[in-house]
């Protein structure tokens, strides 16, 4: 599928596996989950820019390359989202963050919003995090949001944990060229619409609120 990354790493993968597995306890699921959030965030930051700059060693001169002073901007969709962001913060330490809250409803599987924090500028890298992409639901009414605000579609990259492909077909009716950095895409939708196999409610085992 265009522009979509897996990461196929085996640090990620043996992570996402014990991510997967039931027995596996929420302070596990935490390290595993960080583990994994800092390689999607080291995939999904290789294009920023950057520019070139002599500097001295302790042995020469040379040449080094530096990272453009932008403060790129990090949207988490709570609740889950945070699991994400505070990985991608460690390596964008300038980064500012703004927050939409929304809860998927259990009936309706439509995301209800409770929360929204956005700066002022948002002509800037934009990376919008969330571990779950399901229905897709979520993600598309955080990018409707940004977008309504004021932010460029080719400024956005999405960094989520899994997808089911029935979110990303429906994420590219309305996005088709918006990034997106995954450690998987999972078989297909349960009737409640949870991914299959997945690992569950990501929050809610992130958060230790099963
Ligand atoms: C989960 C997940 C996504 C959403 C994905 O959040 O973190 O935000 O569901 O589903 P979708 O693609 O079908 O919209 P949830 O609403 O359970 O809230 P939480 O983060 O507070 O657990
Ligand atoms: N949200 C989750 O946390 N998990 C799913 O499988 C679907 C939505």
């Amino acid at each position: 599928m265009k522009n979509i990354h897996i990461n196929t790493h085996p640090i990620v993968q043996d992570r996402l596996t014990k991510l997967r597995n039931v027995a596996t306890r929420p302070k596990t699921f935490r390290q595993c989950l960080n583990d994994i959030a800092l390689h999607l965030a080291i995939d999904a930051t290789a294009n920023l820019p950057t520019y070139k700059k002599t500097i001295e060693t302790p042995i020469t001169e040379t040449e080094g390359t530096l990272l453009t002073e932008v403060n790129p901007l990090i949207i988490p969709i709570l609740r889950a989202g945070l699991a994400l962001s505070e990985s991608l913060q460690t390596i964008l330490p300038n980064a500012d963050t703004g927050h939409i809250g929304l809860a998927r409803d259990h009936d309706t599987h439509e995301p209800v919003e409770y929360l929204n924090k956005l700066p002022s500028d948002l002509n800037r890298p934009i990376f919008v995090v969330d571990p779950m992409l399901a229905t897709g639901g979520s993600m598309i009414a955080t990018l409707d949001i940004l977008m309504n605000a004021g932010a460029k579609a080719e400024n956005i990259i999405i960094i989520t944990l899994l997808c089911a492909p029935e979110g990303v077909n429906n994420l590219r009716q309305k996005y088709p060229d918006i990034a997106i950095y995954t450690a998987a895409i999972d078989d297909h939708l349960n009737e409640d619409a949870y991914i299959v196999p997945g690992l569950g409610d990501a929050g809610d085992r992130y958060f230790g609120t099963v």
